[in-house]
């Protein structure tokens, strides 16, 4: 299976959404992902609901919402009423973690777990056949633009071991500090979603970007 590219708005023009998701559904990424934080679970607030309500009607492209908010299970509903397709939420921010990814499923979504860089891949054995998606974060969540911790690709391998052990069929989606210089290493490793922001967004040309992450198929 060819590797997905999920720009990340988080590192668009606020001002000009809707031409930062049009570009996107221009582009040859199949997904779009957006980050939600609420200023409690990560130092930052970003967007919500109502922004991803409003670029909805703008793209067909798949909307890959990362919750990084305390008390996800609160708003799984209104996220699919929003428009989401997967929804992910993080380890650490769920107490019922295995009730929170069955509301999701049964709410139409795809479901999805987040791991900070300090947890360990472990935690997810008796999740991991339950679920759609593992989102191994490469930074630490709260900010674009940062740099990517190398002791991701221990953990990719950790997670690909996990997940053959177990028999499950989730995907691995790399989150934070993802460009042109890791790109193809990750993959080579076992990455089959990357998440790019400002790699895509702060440079001149996105789209070009987007296809070059893609590893070169056309826009
Ligand atoms: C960080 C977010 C990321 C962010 C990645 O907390 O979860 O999705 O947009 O940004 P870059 O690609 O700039 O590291
Ligand atoms: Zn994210």
């Amino acid at each position: 299976m060819p590797h997905i590219v999920a720009p990340s708005l988080l590192s668009a023009d606020f001002a000009n959404l809707q031409a930062a998701v049009e570009l996107v559904d221009r582009s040859v990424a199949p997904w779009l992902h957006l980050d939600v934080m609420d200023g409690v679970f990560v130092p930052n607030i970003s967007f919500g609901l109502p922004v991803i309500k409003a670029i909805r009607p703008h793209t067909k492209k798949v909307f890959d919402v990362h919750l990084m908010i305390e008390e996800p299970q609160k708003y799984v509903q209104d996220f699919r009423d929003a428009g989401t397709d997967r929804l992910t939420v993080h380890m650490e921010a769920c107490t019922h973690l295995h009730r929170t990814v069955q509301s999701i499923k049964k709410a139409g979504m795809k479901a999805g777990v987040a791991l900070n860089p300090h947890t360990p891949v472990r935690t997810l054995e008796d999740i991991i056949a339950d679920i759609d998606l593992v989102c191994l974060m490469s930074v630490n969540p709260g900010f674009g633009g940062q740099s990517f911790i190398q002791n991701t690709y221990n953990k990719i391998t950790a997670l690909q071991e996990l997940i053959a052990a177990r028999g499950a069929g989730c995907l691995i989606e790399i989150d934070g500090g993802v460009g042109a210089n890791n790109a193809a290493d990750l993959v080579r490793h076992g990455a089959d979603v990357l998440v790019a922001g400002n790699s895509v967004f702060n440079t001149p040309d996105p789209l070009t970007a987007i296809a070059a992450l893609s590893g070169g198929q056309d826009n």
